[in-house]
């Protein structure tokens, strides 16, 4: 069969039609509206209030979070569990935890370390379950 000039002339743009067509119309988006602050008209206080533009306002807020006093008690024997376990709660949060076996202490002191990431240092490991067993230790 011949190919003539006419028939490619014909088919190709059709092929391109059917192409374009099944990949579909390109979705024109809507420009972006421009947001336009509407003063009341006339109103000279506008300028000193807080931005209001789009119906909303922000306000500064303070907040004052808790803090504590409370430290371990027991002198030099508290000295690991100061040094390692307050940047992230109070002494009071552990002190009022209710009393644990020693392998629950060191369970959770592992906890701390590996699941929390508590900066440990590993030596000091014992002297803070050890502490814990004394202070807090199911009697
Ligand atoms: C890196 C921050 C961080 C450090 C440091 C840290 N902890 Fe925690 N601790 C946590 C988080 C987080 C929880 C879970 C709090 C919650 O569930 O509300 C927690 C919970 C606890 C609890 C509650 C019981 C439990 O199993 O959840 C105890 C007791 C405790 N920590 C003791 C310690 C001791 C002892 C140390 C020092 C070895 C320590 N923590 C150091 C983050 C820390």
């Amino acid at each position: 069969m011949k190919i003539s000039l006419a028939t490619v002339g014909f088919a190709v743009p059709l092929i391109a039609g059917l192409v374009l067509a099944f990949i579909g119309h390109p979705v024109v988006q809507a420009p972006p509206q421009p947001v336009t602050a509407s003063a009341p008209a006339g109103s000279l206080s506008a300028a000193a209030a807080p931005p209001a533009t789009s119906g909303f306002v922000l306000n500064s807020v303070s907040v004052e979070l808790p803090t504590s006093d409370t430290a371990f008690p027991g002198g030099a024997k508290a000295d690991a569990i100061t040094a390692n376990c307050l940047s992230c709660h109070s002494a009071g949060m552990v002190l009022t935890q209710p009393d644990l076996s020693k392998a629950a202490w060191t369970g959770i002191v592992e906890k701390m370390i590996h699941a929390y990431k508590a900066p440990v240092a590993e030596t000091d490991v014992a002297a803070i379950v050890d502490y814990l067993q004394e202070t807090k230790g199911a009697k």
